[in-house]
C-alpha cells in the first residue's frame, strides 16, 4: 500500500510540514503544477524524487498568471485523480491552496517579480503580465516550501528560462532542474490543454510537433531554413492559427542570427480551435 499524502491548504502548515521534515534531515523537493496532471507532470514528480527524500507537489491554478480574456475559468480542474496519481508516485505533500490563502488581498499581489524585458517577447508578447504572473507565483511557492531543488519542465522553455535567471538574479536558495518534454507516442507534446481539443483539432494538434521534426531536418542549412520548413507545416494546417514561430538562442533566449552556430531552440505557438499551444524543441546547427 502506497504511503497517505499530507495534504496541505494553508501556508501555515506547508511550513509546519516543512520544518518537520527539515529537521529530520531531509532533503526537500518542489514541483509547481497548476493541476488537472498528466504523464509529463509525473515525470517531473518522478525526477524530484531522484533529487529529494521529501517530495511536494502544488497544485495552484494561478490567477495571476492568466490575462483577461484567457482560459483561467475552464482551465481543468481535477483534484482528485491529481491526489490519486501523487499517492501512487509516492509523493509525500500536496500543497493545493484556495485562491484566498495565496492572495488574501483580493486575489492580486501588489508586490510583484518581474521577468523584464525577456518577459515581453514570444509568450510574453502574446500573453501580457503572463510571466510576472509566473514568477511571482514561483517566488510564493519557493519562498512558502523552501525547498532544496525545484523540477519545471521543458515543454515552457521560456518559463524554465525565466525561472532559471530568477533564481541566478535573486540569489534564491535552490537548485532548478530542467525535465524533457514528454510527449504522446505520436509527437503531441502532453499538456493539461489537451484534454479541451476534440478529436478533430487534436489531430490538426500533431502539425506543432511536426514543425518543429520539419526545422530539425534541415538543421544543418542554418535558422532561415529552420524557420520555413516548420512553417511549410503549419500553413498546410487550416486548422492551425500560427500565433508566433522562432529559433532562438537556448543560453540567451534571444532571436538567433541568420548565421548562428550551436545550439538553437525552436518555438511554436499556435491556436487550435479554442485551445492555444506551445512547443519547442533544441536542435543543433553545425
Ligand atoms: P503547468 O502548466 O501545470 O505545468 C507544471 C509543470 O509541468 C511545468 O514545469 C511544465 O513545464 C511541466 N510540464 C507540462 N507539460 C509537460 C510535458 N509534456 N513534459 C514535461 N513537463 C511538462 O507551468 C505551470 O503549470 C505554471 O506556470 C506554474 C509553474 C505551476 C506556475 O503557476
Amino acid at each position: 500500500m502506497p504511503e497517505p499524502i499530507q495534504s496541505l491548504t494553508t501556508v501555515d502548515d506547508a511550513r509546519a510540514f516543512v520544518a518537520a521534515e527539515r529537521a529530520a534531515g531531509r532533503r526537500i523537493a518542489l514541483v509547481p503544477t497548476m493541476g488537472a496532471l498528466h504523464e509529463g507532470h509525473l515525470e517531473l514528480v518522478r525526477t524530484a524524487r531522484e533529487h529529494a527524500d521529501t517530495v511536494v507537489a502544488s497544485v495552484f491554478v494561478n490567477p495571476m498568471q492568466f490575462g483577461a480574456n484567457e482560459d483561467l475559468d475552464r482551465y481543468p480542474r481535477t483534484p482528485e485523480t491529481d491526489t490519486a496519481q501523487l499517492i501512487v508516485l509516492g509523493a509525500e505533500a500536496l500543497f493545493m491552496p484556495e485562491v484566498e490563502e495565496m492572495y488574501p488581498d483580493g486575489g492580486r499581489s501588489e508586490t510583484l517579480v518581474t521577468a523584464g524585458r525577456l518577459g515581453g517577447v514570444l509568450e510574453g508578447s502574446s500573453r501580457p503580465g503572463h510571466f510576472d504572473g509566473v514568477l511571482t507565483v514561483v517566488t510564493k511557492l519557493l519562498s512558502i516550501i523552501t525547498p532544496d531543488v525545484a523540477v519545471f519542465g521543458e515543454k515552457d522553455a521560456q518559463q524554465l528560462f525565466l525561472v532559471r535567471r530568477m533564481v541566478r538574479d535573486l540569489n534564491l536558495p535552490v537548485r532548478i532542474i530542467g525535465v524533457p518534454t514528454v510527449r504522446e507516442p505520436d509527437g503531441l507534446a502532453l499538456s493539461s490543454r489537451n484534454r479541451l481539443l476534440r478529436p478533430a483539432e487534436r489531430t490538426d494538434a500533431l502539425a506543432l510537433s511536426r514543425a518543429l521534426e520539419a526545422a530539425g531536418a534541415v538543421a544543418a542549412e542554418g535558422v532561415q531554413a529552420m524557420l520555413a520548413a516548420a512553417r511549410a507545416v503549419l500553413e498546410r494546417e487550416p486548422g492551425v492559427e500560427l500565433d508566433y514561430l522562432a529559433v532562438v538562442d537556448p543560453a540567451t533566449f534571444l532571436f538567433a542570427p541568420d548565421d548562428h552556430r550551436g545550439p538553437a531552440q525552436v518555438l511554436v505557438a499556435a491556436r487550435v480551435g479554442s485551445v492555444r499551444l506551445i512547443d519547442n524543441a533544441v536542435f543543433a546547427i553545425a
